[in-house]
């Protein structure tokens, strides 16, 4: 078997953990390793003494062997990265948000679509087992209709210098809401709080709402000391809660609901509401690291030419819809409608 030759740029915490599959995966050689920081290159080189190390980009660019490569540097610089590597005709991984305008977004995706490479975005819960499962709660009619769904995301830092909280988190809940609801939101409002620095949000909330009607709420912070990771969808029938940090059931389904029908009276438009009551299920969810997955697409689009689930184009939304919470922000929650 060929092995996928690969690159990362950007080795600091999330980036390690590309460093570490990428090294381990029988499917991957992990060839060099660039980081501006020469800290975290010596850090690099004490696990994995065999991988080139680099703080520059150009060696990567040259090298053949090296046909994919990983982005996992501060938001800010992923536009002028990753632009470099699909003009050297390699196929990216670059990490959430894609990049901070749509304008810089869109350019990404031609360049890649001129040149035929594979250009994805690390919304890692796209490739989580747990949403799949979600998912497919959806997908078969069994949670029934969405009504809304919400998360919380918070936690006490990683406090981060070029993106507000909301960059910083929210684009993980946008790319869920997304995938859950096969679609993309037709408005937003935002709301953020600076209390930190008071250079850039370290708190907030959005509201997405869906050409069905369906609403997405999100809250997010980083300087919040209860960590929670939650989504929750509310449908007609069921109520499924995602808990990413809990160990054991990542997914509860609650089989209960309430609806509205009508009673004997109805002539005069009065309704009864149902409360009917349910089982609460934990489904068996397969233990998989959710990154391993999501290289794992990202080799098999790369090799069969197939379309990842997300792409440079889906990636683009999410920063399409950050720009509309960001004016949002600006205007203290005033809604922005979206057209895609
Ligand atoms: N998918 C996830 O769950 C997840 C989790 C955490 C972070 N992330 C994303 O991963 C990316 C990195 O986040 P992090 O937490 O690892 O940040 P980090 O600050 O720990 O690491 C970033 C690294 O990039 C290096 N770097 C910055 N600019 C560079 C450049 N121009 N050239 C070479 N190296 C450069 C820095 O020196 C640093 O070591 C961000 O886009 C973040 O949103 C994703």
């Amino acid at each position: 078997m060929k092995k996928e030759g690969f690159a990362v740029i950007g080795g600091g915490y999330w980036g390690s953990n590309y460093i570490r599959l990428l090294s381990q995966m029988p499917e991957t050689e992990l060839y060099a390793v660039c980081d501006k920081a020469q800290d975290r290159l010596n850090a690099v080189h004490r696990r994995f003494p065999e991988v080139s190390l680099h703080q520059d980009i150009d060696p990567i660019l040259e090298r053949e062997e090296i046909e994919a490569v990983v982005v996992c540097t501060n938001p800010a610089s992923h536009f002028e990265i990753t632009k470099q590597l699909l003009e050297a005709g390699k196929h990216v991984l670059v990490e959430k948000p894609m990049t901070l305008t749509v304008e810089s977004s869109a350019e990404l995706v031609e360049i890649a679509k001129e040149k035929g490479l594979t250009l994805m975005v690390g919304h890692i819960f796209l490739y989580h087992s747990a949403i799949e499962k979600v998912k497919s709660y959806i997908l078969n009619g069994d949670l029934g209709e969405v009504h809304y769904l919400y998360s919380q995301r918070t936690n006490l830092g990683p406090i981060r210098e070029d993106v507000n909280a909301l960059w910083d988190l929210a684009p993980h809940d946008i790319s869920i809401f997304n995938y859950l609801l096969d679609s993309n939101p037709v408005w937003v409002n935002a709301v953020g709080t600076k209390f930190l620095r008071g250079q850039v949000e370290d708190a907030g909330f959005i509201v997405l709402g869906y050409e069905n009607g369906a609403l997405g709420n999100i809250h997010v912070s980083w300087a919040n000391p209860h960590k929670v990771r939650e989504v929750v969808v509310v449908g007609s029938k069921q109520r499924i809660c995602f808990n990413d940090t809990s160990p054991d059931e990542k997914v509860r389904v609650f089989e209960k609901g309430v609806a509205a029908s009508a009673t004997a009276y109805s002539d005069y438009g009065e309704y009864q509401l149902l409360i009917r009551d349910g089982d609460v299920i934990s489904p068996k969810i397969p233990v998989v690291e959710p990154l391993k997955n999501e290289v794992k697409h990202f080799i098999q689009c790369k090799q069969n030419g197939e379309r990842p689930r997300s792409d440079g184009v889906n990636g683009l939304v999410v920063v399409k819809v950050m720009e509309a919470v960001n004016e949002s922000v600006r205007n203290n929650g005033t809604p922005v409608q979206l057209k895609y």
